[in-house]
């Protein structure tokens, strides 16, 4: 039948199928639709009904490929990311969390659905920049030397950089909100961060809550040169750090999240697969 070799054709998975027929009874509509035919109109019809009908069934259908097309893209990104996370000796577990914990603290806030999208994506992205920086430097046990710290600190202009390659090609911009959260989520609000050494709020919004969000997971995970704390130091160290590293308005915001249990219950749900321990080795490292 014509339902089924259209189904066959490439791209024809994808197109809508609209039954017109005289007959209304209910085992045609109910055979029609256990085929997967998405809508069933019987005569007699005007034209006017006809063509609202399909025109309502094409934009359905071209927006579920398009959230299909943007959770394809997003997996890519996680799995492109996840990699990047991978040689840094934690899994691509830090990236969910931090989405969960910046989309927490986003709803918190009461931000729209476009500037969670861009959080999102600026939180998955964050470290893509360490695609660029040295192996030894990324699993170094020992602390880091000034040189090293320079070489890793590039990793936020590199992620800046790969970004805009990407954008260039992209006619849709959809990673150009990003960018920004890319670039300065290691700046900090009493202007001793990098790249640029921006103050308070000359430096973008999300970025500074993914800042928060970013050091609380740090805190909280084994990294190469020093164990994590337990969730509450970790908590603690984000409140004593308002308003010299981080914005205390985000500060305000996590504490409101902290307390009404999201964070301990995305910790739960994100675990890493290594026991976490509750030492505190070298602090100075997690910035
Ligand atoms: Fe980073």
């Amino acid at each position: 039948m014509l339902y089924e070799a259209v189904r066959e054709l490439p791209g024809g998975k994808e197109t809508p199928f609209v039954f017109l027929t005289a007959r209304g009874a209910r085992e045609d509509v109910f055979a029609g639709k256990s085929l997967g035919v998405d809508d069933y109109i019987t005569k007699p019809i005007s034209s006017h009904e006809l063509l609202t009908t399909v025109r309502t069934r094409l934009r359905r259908s071209n927006e579920l490929m398009f959230e299909q097309m943007k959770s394809a893209y997003k997996l890519t990104l996680v799995m492109l990311a996840g990699g990047i996370e991978a040689r840094d000796q934690y899994t691509y577990k830090h990236i969910m969390r931090l989405n969960e914990y910046s989309s927490a603290m986003a709803q918190e806030l009461g931000w729209p659905e476009t500037r969670l999208e861009a959080l999102e994506f600026g939180a998955i992205l964050h470290d893509i920049g360490k695609l660029d920086i040295n192996r030894s430097i990324l699993e170094k046990k020992e602390p880091l030397t000034a040189e090293e710290w320079k070489e890793m600190r590039r990793h936020t202009e590199y992620g800046a950089f790969v970004l805009k390659k990407i954008d260039q090609h992209d006619p849709l911009h959809y990673l150009a909100p990003a960018l920004p959260i890319v670039l300065y989520h290691h700046e900090a609000w009493d202007g001793s961060g990098y790249p640029e050494g921006l103050k308070g709020e000359e430096i973008p919004e999300e970025a500074r809550l993914l800042a928060v969000v970013d050091s609380f997971d740090a805190m909280t995970s084994d990294r190469p040169y020093r164990l994590s704390l337990g969730p509450s130091r970790a908590f603690e160290e984000i409140k004593n750090r308002a308003g010299a590293q981080f914005d205390p308005k985000m500060v305000e915001v996590f504490i409101h999240c902290w307390e009404q249990g999201r964070i301990k219950k995305i910790m739960d749900e994100l675990k890493d697969d290594v026991e976490e321990k509750d030492d505190l080795m070298d602090l100075k490292g997690m910035h």
